[in-house]
């Protein structure tokens, strides 16, 4: 069994450069097979969800070559077939090929996705926008059927501003007839790096980044070429280790607007961070104070940044309040961050956690209960007396590209072993 085994309690001083968002990259995959030519993704992440989704395009008979973060796909080749459940569980995004394939074929056949369990994550969104634009869901246990005679352009009223149904609805919309609405649309980045893409195959989407989409259908999507978006989250992540441990440690390879709210809680707490293009220098502070966080959806703080700042709340001078407000889950690293000796109560009920600090952390064995609770226990390891080891690494390695390699380049003693 691989662990990652850290030797905490180090300075860490040196430059982190950050790779394609994992969440703009597992989009724009599924999303190049709307291409009816061919498409070139640069900056693609090394992470085990990219790998993912490569088999499936692989399972549907799609071309692809892969050199460092440069993606070619051919679609000439592509074939609309089902895609079976040990293909789709592996990972949330595999979902983007409901609305891809249906908007290509008329018709998609697979399995429900994997993914985190941070929560239930029902697609019932997804499935009343695809059923909008004319189609009809069938679900037969785990397998959805979804199928047209015609997509047709509609107004449809997101409940919840979600980005997979928001991405998902602009794929199956981009070639259907006619004009769509999506209201309430999410703002992520993510979002509009795929609207990007898809622009630039010939699609004509106008509106993304606010809460309205509107989506033109076009009959055919030619050759393009994209770049994944710098991964905020990835960033955020170091963003917060050098809060803890950082000396002039630099984050390069950022766009600081997606990090906004992250960077303004961090500087509440006394940490200096220095902003150059693209470049964010960080210094721990002596003396980090406590701060309230509530997750939304973006602009606002990142849910995906919760768990690993509810870390670095354990080392501020107070108390801290966490409130987890898009997942129902979000709190599998709190056991383990007390076993370590934090001093946090979390009220699962409520997705509120108050986090006393501070407290010292001592090394131990521990489990990453989903990715970013991994990303968590990763910065406790880090921060720590002793030595941490972290079971269950799959789920850090889905997201975070050479995160070993990276932290040992800046100075830190982590490691895989198998144990
Ligand atoms: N929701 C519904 N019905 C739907 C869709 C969503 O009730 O049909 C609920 C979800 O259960 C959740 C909330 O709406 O409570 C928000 O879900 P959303 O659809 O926005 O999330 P997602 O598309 O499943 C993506 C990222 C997540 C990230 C969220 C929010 C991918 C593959 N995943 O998930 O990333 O947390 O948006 O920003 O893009 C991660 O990277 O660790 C991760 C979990």
């Amino acid at each position: 069994m691989k662990k990652i085994v850290i030797d905490g309690n180090k300075e860490l001083t040196g430059t982190i450069n950050i790779c394609g968002a994992k969440n703009s990259a597992v989009a724009l995959i599924p999303a190049a097979i709307l291409c009816d030519e061919e498409v070139k993704i640069y900056n693609v992440p090394n992470i085990s969800d990219r790998d993912a989704l490569l088999n499936i395009l692989e399972h549907l008979n799609c071309k692809t070559e892969l050199i460092d973060d440069y993606l070619r796909i051919n679609l000439e080749g592509l074939e609309n077939k089902l895609i079976p459940e040990d293909l789709s569980n592996k990972l949330r995004a595999s979902y983007y090929f409901m609305g891809a394939l249906l908007s290509k074929y008329k018709f998609v056949e697979m399995y429900f996705p994997g993914g985190c369990n941070i929560g239930a994550r029902p697609i019932n969104l997804h499935l009343k926008g695809f059923e909008m634009l004319g189609a009809k869901v069938t679900i037969d246990g785990n397998k959805y059927t979804i199928s047209a005679d015609e997509l047709k352009g509609a107004r449809i009223y997101l409940d919840i501003a979600s980005v997979g149904a928001t991405v998902n609805l602009m794929l199956a919309a981009v070639k259907a007839k006619g004009i769509t609405i999506i209201s309430n649309a999410a703002r992520e980045p993510e979002i509009t790096n795929v609207a990007t893409f898809l622009n630039n195959m010939g699609a004509k989407i106008t509106g993304v980044g606010t809460s309205e989409i509107k989506i033109e259908g076009v009959e055919y999507l030619h050759k393009a070429i994209i770049d994944v978006i710098p991964d905020r989250i990835e960033a955020g992540t170091y963003a917060i280790i050098g809060a803890a441990l950082g000396r002039d440690l630099v984050i390069n390879n950022v766009i600081e607007e997606h990090l906004e709210a992250l960077l303004s809680k961090l500087k509440d707490m006394g940490v200096s961070i220095k902003s150059e293009k693209g470049k964010l220098i960080i210094n721990k502070a002596k003396n980090l104070k406590p701060i309230n966080i509530k997750t939304l959806v973006f602009p606002g703080f990142p849910t995906d940044l919760g768990q690993p700042i509810t870390t670095l709340l354990t080392q501020a001078q107070g108390m801290s309040l966490f409130e987890e407000t898009i997942y129902e889950n979000r709190f599998g690293h709190i056991k383990y961050l007390n076993k370590m000796g934090a001093n946090i109560n979390a009220n699962t009920a409520s997705s509120t956690a108050i986090v006393m600090g501070p407290t010292k952390l001592k090394g131990c064995d521990v489990v990453a209960t989903d990715l970013r609770a991994g990303a968590a226990m990763v910065i406790a390891g880090l921060i720590a007396e002793g030595t941490t080891r972290i079971d269950e690494i799959k789920h850090i390695l889905r997201g975070y590209e050479n995160i070993i390699e990276k932290l040992q380049s800046v100075g830190a003693n982590i490691r895989i072993e198998e144990i």
